[in-house]
């Protein structure tokens, strides 16, 4: 079984994958949790260049940086992770790649960003997608903390078409579970179970 977790910085999916991650162990379940990019080796060296507020990365390279790392985690570990039973959680898949690549900075039609995920994507399908819907201020507030990387750097317009992607998307996709990422973080997790 595959879950992804999506939403814009901040909205609460580590969080979320970390309780859920629990739930499923107390459960019995072997759970296997990547975050993109990164979660192999090469997809976290590529994951160093891509947040590196230091780098001038082209949008389209930024595109298949992206890809690139996704295929790797795909191929190395999610494959052999579904064949041998386990639940694979990821926090963010390429739904990602369509909001911010896609919607955000409106690289490519969405048409071929949709033929490269499935290219990167060896064809997987997520079996469910939670969809943290937070507003940008109170997600802004919550990353307030941490130091900004290269793509948190965008800026709020960036961020605004990235939001407003995620939410044509989630109408567009019945795949996706909408969750109300203001509230506590109890009660996510509990709606989370539900579907379990
Ligand atoms: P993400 O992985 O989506 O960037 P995190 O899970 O790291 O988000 O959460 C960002 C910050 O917001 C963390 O400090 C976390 O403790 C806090 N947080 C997460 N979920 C909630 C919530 N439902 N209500 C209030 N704060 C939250
Ligand atoms: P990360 O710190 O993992 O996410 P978050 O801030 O939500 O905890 O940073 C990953 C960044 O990369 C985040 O800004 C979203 C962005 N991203 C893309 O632009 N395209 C993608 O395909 C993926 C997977 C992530």
């Amino acid at each position: 079984m595959l879950i992804t977790f999506e939403g814009i910085d901040g909205c609460g999916k580590s969080t979320q994958i970390n309780l859920l991650k629990q739930y499923l162990e107390d459960k019995g379940k072997h759970v296997q949790v990547y975050r993109e990019p990164g979660g192999a080796y090469i997809a976290e060296e590529i994951r160093s260049l891509l947040l590196d507020s230091k780098n001038d990365i082209s949008a389209i390279s930024e595109l298949l940086l992206f890809s690139a790392a996704r295929a790797q985690l795909v191929q190395e570990k999610i494959i052999p992770d579904l064949e041998n039973g386990s639940v694979v959680i990821l926090d963010r898949f390429y739904d990602s790649t369509i909001a911010y690549q896609g919607y955000g900075r409106s690289v490519l039609p969405l048409k071929e960003i949709v033929t490269l995920n499935k290219v990167a994507s060896h064809g997987l399908i997520p079996d469910l997608t939670f969809y943290l819907r937070l507003p940008l201020n109170l997600a802004s507030q919550r990353r307030s903390e941490r130091a900004r990387d290269r793509m948190e750097m965008a800026g709020n317009e960036f961020y605004t078409r990235v939001f407003e992607g995620y939410e044509l998307m989630v109408k567009e996709h019945p795949r996706f579970i909408v969750l109300d990422g203001a509230h506590p973080i109890e009660s996510i997790a509990l709606e989370i179970q539900q579907y379990l």
